[in-house]
C-alpha cells in the first residue's frame, strides 16, 4: 500500500497564529514531504468553538453535537483523517482550553459514529513557554483522550521524543520555536512513528 493514500489531521489547539501554528504546520509539511501523504489542519484563531453543554442530545439521538459552530469543520475532519496531530500551547502545567474544548466536543461525534476515532493513531506536540513547563502532562492529558477514544497513542520514543513533540518558545512565537532545534527533532521523530505506524494500521483494515 502507498503511504500517500494516508491523511493526516493537524490541530493547534492555540488562539493565536503563533508558536503551535509553526510547529504543528511545519511538522505537516514534514510529513506531507517525507512520505507524500496528505494533510489537513485545523487552527483555533478567529474560530468560534463552544464548550460542551452536557444536554446529551448527541447520547440520546446520536445525530452529532446540538451546537453548530466551527466544529462542524473539525468533526468531517476528524472522520476523514487516518491519523492525528494534536498541537497545544501550554497553559498552567497542561493543554489549552481551546483543545480540551475540542476534546469534550468530540462526545457527540463517537456517538454519532462509533468508529470515527477507534483504531487511529494520535500524537501530540506540546509548546511551552518555558523549556520544561508541562509539555510532559500536556501530552499525557492527550493521550488520555486518544484511550479514552479507543485510538492508539504513539510518541517518538526513546532518546528524544519520550511522549512526543516537546518545544520550548521562550514566550517569542514564532520566532522562538525556529531556535529550538531539539524541540523540533523531537518533533519529527513523533511524525515518523505517527506515520510508521498509520501505514501498518491500514493494512489491516
Ligand atoms: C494562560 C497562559 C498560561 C500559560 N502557562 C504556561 C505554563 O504553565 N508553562 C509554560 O511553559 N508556558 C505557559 N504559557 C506560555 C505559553 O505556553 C507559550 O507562550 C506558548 O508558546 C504559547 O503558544 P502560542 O504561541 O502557540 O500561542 C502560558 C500562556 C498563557 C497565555
Amino acid at each position: 500500500m502507498r503511504s500517500s493514500e494516508l491523511r493526516i489531521l493537524g490541530i493547534s489547539g492555540s488562539p493565536r497564529k503563533a508558536a503551535t501554528d509553526f510547529v504543528v504546520r511545519k511538522a505537516l509539511e514534514y510529513a506531507k514531504n517525507k512520505y507524500k501523504i496528505k494533510t489537513d489542519y485545523f487552527h483555533f484563531y478567529g474560530k468560534k468553538i463552544n464548550f460542551c453543554l452536557h444536554c446529551d442530545y448527541c447520547i440520546r439521538t446520536k445525530k452529532g453535537c446540538i451546537q453548530k459552530d466551527d466544529m462542524v469543520e473539525v468533526y468531517a475532519e476528524l472522520e476523514e483523517a487516518d491519523a492525528m496531530l494534536f498541537g497545544t500551547p501550554v497553559y498552567n502545567g497542561t493543554l489549552s482550553g481551546q483543545l480540551k474544548t475540542l476534546f469534550d466536543r468530540c462526545r457527540a461525534l463517537v456517538a454519532k459514529n462509533p468508529k470515527a476515532l477507534k483504531n487511529k493513531v494520535g500524537a501530540g506536540i506540546a509548546v511551552g513557554g518555558d523549556r520544561l513547563g508541562g509539555q510532559e502532562l500536556a501530552l499525557l492529558t492527550i493521550h488520555s483522550f486518544l484511550l479514552i477514544n479507543k485510538m492508539i497513542p504513539v510518541s517518538g520514543g526513546a532518546l528524544g521524543a519520550n511522549l512526543g513533540g516537546t518545544v520550548w518558545s521562550k514566550d517569542l512565537g514564532a520566532k522562538g520555536v525556529e531556535e529550538d532545534v531539539e524541540g523540533f527533532k523531537s518533533v519529527y521523530k513523533t511524525v515518523d512513528r505517527l506515520v510508521e505506524l498509520a501505514i501498518l494500521l491500514r493494512k489491516t483494515r
